[in-house]
């Protein structure tokens, strides 16, 4: 404690560590189970830790997520000003929802290390940097904006987990989406992988009905190629679980829970629990989680939130900052915390030897409840749709920094006007029902807008007017002038975008159209071609993109 607050905020040097002070240990997965390097047991006993961003009340935004965020891990003053709050608690880890992998973390990771506090890292960011549950796709500025994320906290020896994604599927005729989670998980693995970081990779799940909760649980953690493979699995599965309110039993609130998940392969915790609806929340959840109980299937979890949190249902948290910033006021709900995390005694069985290594199941079979492929996107790659983007003759060329805003609404006008046209959008379409992902679905979306409007400027015989888009596009001088010629050079650079490989960091910043980091695929010779050719003659109907309306990244409850 002394040595963390003789830390002066911004000064901490990651990686150096003061003398006298342990270094954190490594955490690991055996079988279903976390471990510390000396064997014993981990249980994350959590507390969600950002402060909510700006919330735009709107009938499109039911859920009330936040379209900004403030990282938490970025305010070395702030951190200093918590820390002595979150080892009150006792807590052993933080939950963080969105981080800018711009700024500086050494701060506070380092603070946080120092005094036993891991962190779990959500990879999203809100609105357009995350996998939209509504028009879900796995495309290259998402992938390069986790590794960037990844990147910046590579260097901390206290992240136990990062999150692909959170609340992404919310209800049935949603699960298709977690073909893309999954995808995203397979990916974030081979990197972390090629960097030989023990971070776990998780996901954080709504809760739902067991009918497409448990098969959605299963396919994060399942081996598609049947071959007991964990290149695609999750290692840490998240639930936000607020069934426990007020002062319930075990029985009455995670009996069912608990029974669910009793075959689970992978590690699995509360991502959240801290039920508001019979205030004051006495947190007695922890002494059933915590225990004997359900440590047979739970690693512990994570406390919905250290800082207010404004939901559907009524404010969460257990602290209020004052306006100023300096000070801390704590709630009968953080006390009521406190009380029941210092006197958690989860058992420390199995031992790591016993824990058995994990075993990755078939994936669940398609039906009414669960409509995931187990076919997902390929990797996502940078190279590919660069080198389309160069020879396309129609490009997205925004006027404004702000152009998430208005992606979408080009994109479908775009879209109805090839359908007028006689063609289709599918090339940048894919569909996590079928397993068919087109040849630029995995490309930014900018990329795919240059794609859609290029190919309503070849439909209409290279018209000018047919590039212009409001102002949006700008002919590319460049580019092969004839359609054959274009299909040809766009089929030649997508020829490899089918695989899945291992992803590396962009180089030259970030985008969709810097950098030429990722690899050549390793698929096999794909369709892209007849993909290309096919949008002339398939009467296809506009495919409706909303890019970043509805982002799975903050808790819905
Ligand atoms: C990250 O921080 C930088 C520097 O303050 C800022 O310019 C950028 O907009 C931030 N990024 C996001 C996604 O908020
Ligand atoms: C999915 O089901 C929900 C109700 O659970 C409904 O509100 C929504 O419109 C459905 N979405 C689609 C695309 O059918
Ligand atoms: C779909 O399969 C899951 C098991 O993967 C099962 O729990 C669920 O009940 C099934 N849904 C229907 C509608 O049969
Ligand atoms: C960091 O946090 C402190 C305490 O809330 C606040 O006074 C300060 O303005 C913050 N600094 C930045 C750069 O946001
Ligand atoms: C255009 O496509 C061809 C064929 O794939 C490729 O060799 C070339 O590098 C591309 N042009 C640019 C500028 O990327
Ligand atoms: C971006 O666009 C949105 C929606 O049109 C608007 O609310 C927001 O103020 C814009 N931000 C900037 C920085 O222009
Ligand atoms: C989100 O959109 C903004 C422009 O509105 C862009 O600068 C940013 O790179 C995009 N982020 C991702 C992850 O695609
Ligand atoms: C995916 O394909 C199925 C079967 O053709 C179709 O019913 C469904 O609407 C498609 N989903 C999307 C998101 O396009
Ligand atoms: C670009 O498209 C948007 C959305 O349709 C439109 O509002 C804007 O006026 C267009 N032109 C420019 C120069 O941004």
């Amino acid at each position: 404690m002394l040595k963390a607050s003789s830390l002066a905020a911004g000064l901490a040097v990651a990686g150096i560590l003061l003398s006298g002070v342990d270094a954190i240990s490594k955490v690991t997965r055996s079988g279903r189970y976390l471990y510390t390097a000396d064997g014993n047991r981990f249980y994350i006993k959590g507390v969600a830790y950002q402060e909510q961003g700006n919330v735009v009340a709107d009938p499109n935004n039911p859920f009330l997520e936040p379209s900004t965020f403030i990282d938490p891990l970025a305010n070395g003053t702030a951190c200093q000003r918590d820390l002595p709050y979150l080892q009150q608690l006792g807590v052993n880890a933080i939950r963080a929802y969105s981080v800018n992998s711009s700024l500086n973390h050494d701060s506070c990771m380092q603070m946080f290390s120092n005094a036993g506090i891991y962190a779990i890292i959500d990879l999203s960011l809100p609105v357009n940097g995350s996998l939209d549950r509504d028009s879900p796709s796995w495309t290259t500025n998402l992938l390069d904006l986790y590794i960037e994320t990844i990147d910046a906290f590579s260097k901390y020896d206290n992240v136990l987990a990062y999150n692909v994604g959170n609340e992404v599927v919310i209800a049935p005729n949603g699960t298709y989406a977690a073909a893309y989670v999954k995808a995203a998980a397979r990916d974030v693995k081979a990197y972390l992988n090629s960097k030989s970081s023990s971070a776990l990779v998780g996901y954080a799940s709504i809760d739902g009905d067991a009918s497409w909760l448990d098969p959605l649980a299963n396919y994060l953690s399942c081996d598609p190629s049947g071959s007991n493979s964990g290149a695609t699995a999750i290692d840490l599965y998240g639930l936000n679980n607020y069934q426990w309110c007020g002062d319930s039993t075990f029985e009455a609130s995670y009996a069912d829970v608990e029974g669910q998940f009793a075959g689970y392969n992978v590690a699995a915790y509360f991502s959240e629990f801290g039920c508001i609806t019979s205030p004051p929340r006495l947190f007695t959840e922890v002494g059933a989680l915590l225990s004997s109980q359900m440590s047979p299937v739970w690693s512990g979890g994570v406390a919905f939130s250290y800082f207010p949190a404004e939901s559907a249902q009524g404010q969460f948290g257990m602290v209020t900052i004052s306006p100023d910033g300096s000070t801390v006021t704590v709630s009968s709900d953080f006390t009521n915390l406190k009380t029941q995390y210092g006197e958690a005694a989860p058992p420390n069985t199995p031992s790591q030897g016993s824990a058995g290594s994990a075993t990755y199941p078939a994936c669940p079979q398609q039906n009414s409840s669960f409509i995931a492929s187990s076919t997902l996107p390929p990797t996502p790659n940078l190279a590919a749709c660069t080198c389309l983007e160069n020879n396309l003759s129609c490009q997205f060329t925004p006027t404004n920094s702000n152009y998430s805003s208005y992606l979408g609404t080009l994109l479908n006008y775009g879209c109805s006007l090839i359908g007028q046209a006689g063609g289709s959008c599918n090339a940048i379409a894919g569909n996590g029902t079928t397993g068919q992902y087109g040849a630029v679905s995995g490309c930014d979306p900018t990329v795919m807008l240059s794609y859609v409007m290029s190919e309503y400027y070849l439909a209409t015989n290279n018209n000018p007017q047919s590039c212009s888009f409001g102002g949006n596009g700008t002919v590319n001088s460049k580019a092969p002038s004839n359609a054959g010629a274009a299909n040809t050079a766009a089929s030649s650079c997508l020829a490899s975008a089918t695989g899945t490989f291992v992803p590396t960091a962009p180089t030259g910043g970030s985008g969709g159209s810097s950098g030429s980091g990722s690899q050549g695929g390793s698929g096999s010779p794909n369709s892209a071609s007849m993909v290309l050719a096919e949008a002339k003659v398939l009467l296809g109907m506009g495919v409706l993109f909303v890019v970043g309306v509805a982002s799975g990244m903050w808790t819905l409850a």
